[in-house]
């Protein structure tokens, strides 16, 4: 095909740029479990999962918490407790206490189901614009475009210009296949996941090369932050069956009311029990766990059989399952 440059939104450029990535998508997506469903609810829980989060770390919990609340009936009608322990270790839990929120008052509110177009879902805690519209489209067929991350760098790219954020949505509605919206949009992000990635572009292999302005000459992206590097300790007590844990308090700006073990300031120079290595976004860190280092006296000693049940932060079940505690 003939070259298309520069990137003009004439509707014969437009009808070929839609085909090519349609074409693509069909093509090459993944076999991700989402996609093997158009019911809203499935749809809504993927998007507010991959917020944040890798596709390949989504993919258990997205099977496991269907199967705790497979729908939004069974998610508004469970205990806050219950939901973020089948979100412990996915992190930013802020997500989770606002999908169950947003279903009860679905479920008290809107006929018990998710409502249709991106405006009336925007009415719900935690869907944004992003979701609102990754619904809409994906699941109701409504045509509005998607923006994300990944939608925002391969249309900074392919036309060349350095889009303000509302003139990327502007771009991606235009550019949006009304014919196709979920899988149009569902495209554009699976293009920037695969092809147009942020360091090195794929593109030779990219169906929408003869569109693009920049074809590989890309600014140099600003190098990744980082990484800090701290070390943090916890004591692992243990009477009998229980193990002790700490709740944190229902304010704390981060991973409220979930179960932890007690930290300690330092390891004292003692032989951790367990050490490991666990990252959060730009910190790494290592974690030395030592035997009976300091009881708490606000902690409570939990049987271990209870412990799965508990909403429990990421940190803690990783510590606790390397001590095959569970
Ligand atoms: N990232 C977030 N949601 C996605 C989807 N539905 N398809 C591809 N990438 C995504």
């Amino acid at each position: 095909m003939q070259s298309q440059k520069p990137f003009t939104k004439d509707s014969v450029t437009l009808h070929h740029f839609r085909r090519h990535l349609l074409a693509w998508f069909d093509e090459n997506k993944r076999d991700l479990p989402w996609r093997d469903s158009r019911d809203p609810y499935r749809v809504w829980l993927s998007e507010i999962m991959l917020q944040q989060t890798r596709v390949a770390a989504v993919i258990d919990y997205y099977g496991r918490f269907l199967r705790r609340f497979p729908t939004l009936h069974h998610l508004a009608r469970a205990r806050e407790s219950s939901v973020l322990a089948a979100w412990s270790g996915l992190g930013y839990y802020r997500r989770a206490r606002m999908l169950h929120a947003a279903a009860k008052k679905m479920v008290a509110e809107n006929d018990e189901t998710l409502p249709t177009s991106a405006r009336e879902l925007q009415q719900f805690p935690g869907i944004g614009r992003y979701t609102a519209t990754a619904i809409a489209s994906i699941a109701f067929g409504e045509p509005v475009a998607v923006v994300d991350g990944n939608v925002e760098r391969v249309l900074q790219r392919v036309t060349g210009k350095k889009l303000a954020p509302e003139a990327v949505w502007k771009s991606a509605e235009t550019m949006l296949d009304p014919s196709r919206p979920g899988d149009f949009n569902q495209a554009m992000m699976e293009l920037g996941a695969l092809v147009c990635l942020p360091r090195r572009p794929k593109c030779s292999s990219c169906p929408l090369y003869d569109f693009c302005a920049t074809r590989g000459e890309h600014p140099r992206s600003r190098p990744a932050a980082r990484q800090q590097k701290r070390t943090i300790c916890y004591s692992l007590n243990l009477k009998g069956r229980r193990v002790q844990l700490l709740q944190r308090p229902s304010d704390a700006s981060l991973m409220s009311a979930m179960w932890e073990l007690p930290a300690i300031s330092h390891a004292n120079g003692d032989t951790p029990f367990l050490k490991l290595r666990h990252s959060i976004t730009n910190t790494d860190y290592t974690v030395k766990v030592l035997k009976e280092a300091r009881v708490d006296a606000n902690a409570r000693w939990v049987d271990r059989r209870q412990i799965p049940r508990l909403p429990l932060t990421g940190l803690a079940r990783k510590i606790l399952r390397a001590a095959k505690i569970i």
